[in-house]
C-alpha cells in the first residue's frame, strides 16, 4: 500500500476556523497532527497497519471488519466511510489500516487543500479501482468540490462543465469505483446532501485508561523503550484520551530517561518528565491550568463569559473554545451555563482550591 499526500494539511493547535496566535507556544499536549516537512512521518512509525494491531475502538473495528470482509469477497470497492469525532484518535490511521486490509493505495489530503475544481478533478481521475481517496477535514470542502463529488461518489462519474456562456457543455467522465473516507471533527457542519452519500458513518471515542496503557506499550515496544507497566499507565492518565498525544508524551520521557542514563522507565521518572513539560497527573499543560487559575482568581470560579475569559489571557475566543475548553469540560473540570463558565467542585479540587470557595 502506497500513502499519496496532497495539499498541506491545516497548521497544528488551532481551530480549523480560525489561525492561532503567531506567539502563542506550541503544546506537548495539542491532539493536532504535526504539519508533514515539519516532522515527516514521525507517526508513521507508531501507527497500527492492520485492524488486528489496531487498539481500542471496538465498534467501528467491528464494523469495519464486516465490511472489508464482505467487500473482499464481492470484489467491490468499499462502501464510502465517514469517519468522525475528536482530533488525534485514529481517523487517518484507520483510513491507511482500512486501504491495507483491501490491498489498495489510500490518498490522503485534506479540504483546505482542495480550493479549485482541478485539485479534487486531478485525484479523481488519477484514482484506480478500489482504491480509498481520504479528504481530512472534509466539512470545509467548498461548495463546487462538494458538488464534483456528488455523481463521483454515487455513479462513479465525473460531470464537467467545459467552456463557458452559451457556448458551456456538461461533459461526464466515468471514473473506476473507489471510496472516500472522509474525516470529520465535526458532522452536524457536513451539509446533509454529502453526509447522506456515505454508506457507513462511524464514530471515533476517546479511548479509555485500559486501551491507552496497551497503545503506550505497543509504541514503547516498536521505539525499544524498556518501560514498566505503571509507567505506562501513568502516560495514559496524562494523555488526554488521546493517543496522538500519548505517542509523543513517550518521546519526551524517552528523552529524559537517556539524558538520565535510566535502563527501565518507571512511573516515578514519566511524572518527573513529564512536569518538566508542566504536564500534570491529569494531562492537563499550562493553557489550562491558566484558564482555570484566572477564573477562579478573578471571577470567584465563574459564571464568566468566553470573551471575558479570551480577553484576560491574550487568546482568541475561537481558539479558547476550541482548543483549550474540550479536554477540561470532558474531564468536568469546566462547565458552560447560559450565563457563562463555571469551575467545578472537581476543577477547584485539581487546581487545590477548596470546593465551593469563593475567590
Ligand atoms: N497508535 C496510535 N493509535 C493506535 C491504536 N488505536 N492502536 C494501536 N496503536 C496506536
Amino acid at each position: 500500500m502506497a500513502i499519496v499526500s496532497s495539499g498541506s494539511p491545516a497548521p497544528r493547535g488551532r481551530p480549523s476556523h480560525e489561525p492561532r496566535r503567531p506567539d502563542a507556544p506550541p503544546r506537548l499536549v495539542d491532539p493536532t497532527p504535526v504539519p508533514e516537512g515539519v516532522a515527516p512521518a514521525r507517526e508513521d512509525g507508531l501507527r497500527p497497519r492492520r485492524l488486528a494491531d489496531y487498539i481500542g475502538q471496538s465498534e467501528l473495528k467491528q464494523v469495519l471488519a464486516i465490511a472489508v470482509e464482505a467487500t473482499r469477497a464481492r470484489q467491490e470497492a468499499l462502501d464510502h466511510v465517514l469517519l468522525y469525532g475528536p482530533p488525534g484518535l485514529g481517523k487517518t490511521t484507520m483510513a491507511l489500516v482500512l486501504a491495507e486490509e483491501l490491498g489498495v493505495r489510500c490518498r490522503i489530503t485534506s479540504a483546505p487543500a482542495l480550493e479549485r475544481p482541478r485539485d479534487i478533478v486531478g485525484l479523481l481521475v488519477n484514482l484506480q479501482p478500489h482504491e480509498l481517496l481520504f479528504i481530512d477535514e472534509i466539512h470545509r470542502l467548498n461548495r463546487v468540490a462538494e458538488e464534483i463529488l456528488y455523481p463521483a461518489m454515487e455513479d462513479f462519474r465525473l460531470d464537467l462543465t467545459v467552456g463557458k456562456g452559451t457556448t458551456a457543455r456538461t461533459r461526464s467522465l466515468e471514473l473506476p469505483p473507489f471510496t472516500l473516507v472522509g474525516a470529520t471533527t465535526r458532522a452536524g457542519s457536513l451539509s446533509s446532501p454529502l453526509r447522506d452519500r456515505f454508506g457507513l458513518i462511524q464514530r471515533l471515542e476517546f479511548y479509555g485508561l485500559d486501551d491507552l496503557q496497551a497503545i503506550v506499550e505497543r509504541a514503547a515496544g516498536l521505539l525499544q523503550i524498556a518501560l514498566e507497566a505503571d509507567a505506562a499507565l501513568e502516560v495514559a492518565r496524562r494523555c488526554r484520551g488521546t493517543p496522538r498525544i500519548a505517542n509523543r508524551l513517550l518521546r519526551r520521557v524517552r528523552d529524559v530517561a537517556s539524558v538520565r542514563g535510566h535502563g527501565r522507565i518507571g512511573a516515578s521518572l514519566v511524572a518527573e518528565a513529564l512536569s518538566l513539560h508542566r504536564v500534570d497527573d491529569r494531562g492537563l499543560d499550562a493553557s489550562d491550568r491558566r484558564l482555570l487559575t484566572l477564573m477562579l482568581e478573578g471571577y470567584g470560579g465563574g459564571p464568566v463569559g468566553l470573551d471575558t475569559l479570551a480577553a484576560g489571557l491574550g487568546e482568541d475566543s475561537a481558539t479558547l473554545e476550541a482548543v483549550v475548553e474540550p479536554y477540561l469540560l470532558q474531564l468536568g473540570f469546566l462547565q458552560r451555563t447560559p450565563r457563562g463558565r463555571i469551575v467545578t467542585p472537581a476543577g477547584r479540587r485539581h487546581l487545590g482550591w477548596p470546593a465551593g470557595a469563593a475567590a
